[in-house]
């Protein structure tokens, strides 16, 4: 029988989740790694303050390459924009441009781009990326980085970004008071050898990408696996 996440959550004892998940439930006593996770949990203590300015603190967002191509007779562009699932299937991703950068401007021109996931080992091109603008040299040359070309989508990529999503725009959003957020519906996936199993799926200790975290403007790698969708109710099935 296939079970709809929903159909779980109506027979499943919300209570019973919720307690296993905070490490009260009795069987998150017995398991040492769910305990160890626990004692982090109380050593951050239980008051709240409201920080003096509001942010979007949320962990690490992950750390990706767009690649586009330019302007007629300009140079391709690679660039840092904020990154975000929309949603699994059909798969549709999210980008965030600002007015003042060339990849918005492209993503308006050109309908289509590549979502290129560096690794740790990739940080010093990441930066320099982020810290040149492709209005006055090509960043793939200031960089370092390999451009290659999508294998379903007309666009340049990273090449030694192991992962890349192609991606074709299928609609946008203006954000005040400077943004616009491009969705895309991700065409291909391509990955290199060795970074995904059989299922397709990726074999994250093999590929130690980062994340970006707002408001401290400091790179993180992701740290270890502590679970998965449904490991309360012994599922390993789900995904979105
Ligand atoms: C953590 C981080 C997040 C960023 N997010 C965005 C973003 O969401 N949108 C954007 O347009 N630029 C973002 N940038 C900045 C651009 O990547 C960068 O300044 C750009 O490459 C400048 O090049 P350009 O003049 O060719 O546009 C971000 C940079 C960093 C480090």
């Amino acid at each position: 029988m296939t079970w709809s996440r929903r159909r779980f959550l109506g027979e499943a004892s919300v209570a019973a989740g919720v307690a296993s998940v905070w490490g009260c439930a009795p069987e998150a006593s017995q398991d040492t790694s769910g305990s160890d996770r626990e004692r982090t949990h109380l050593a951050l203590g239980t008051e709240r303050r409201t920080l003096q300015a509001p942010g979007p603190m949320v962990p690490p967002v992950p750390a990706i390459l767009l690649t586009i191509h330019g302007a007629e007779g300009d140079p391709d562009e690679i660039s840092v924009l904020w990154t975000f699932v929309v949603n699994g299937d059909p798969p549709q991703i999210g980008v965030s441009a600002a007015s003042e950068h060339l990849a918005r401007r492209l993503l308006e021109v050109h309908t289509e781009f590549v979502l290129n996931v560096p690794t740790a080992s990739m940080v010093t091109a990441f930066d320099t990326v982020d810290m040149n603008s492709g209005r006055v040299a090509d960043k793939f040359a200031l960089a370092g980085l390999t451009r290659g070309r999508a294998l379903s989508v007309d666009a340049p990529t990273v090449e030694e970004a192991p992962i890349h999503c192609e991606c074709r725009t299928i609609g946008s959003l203006e954000v005040p008071p400077m943004r616009k957020i491009f969705i895309a519906e991700v065409i291909a996936t391509t990955a290199v050898e060795g970074a995904v199993d059989d299922a397709g799926r990726l074999i994250v200790p093999r590929v130690p990408f980062f994340g970006m975290m707002a408001g401290s403007g400091e790179h993180y790698t992701m740290g270890e696996r502590v679970g998965n969708i449904g490991m309360t109710v012994g599922r390993t099935d789900i995904k979105y």
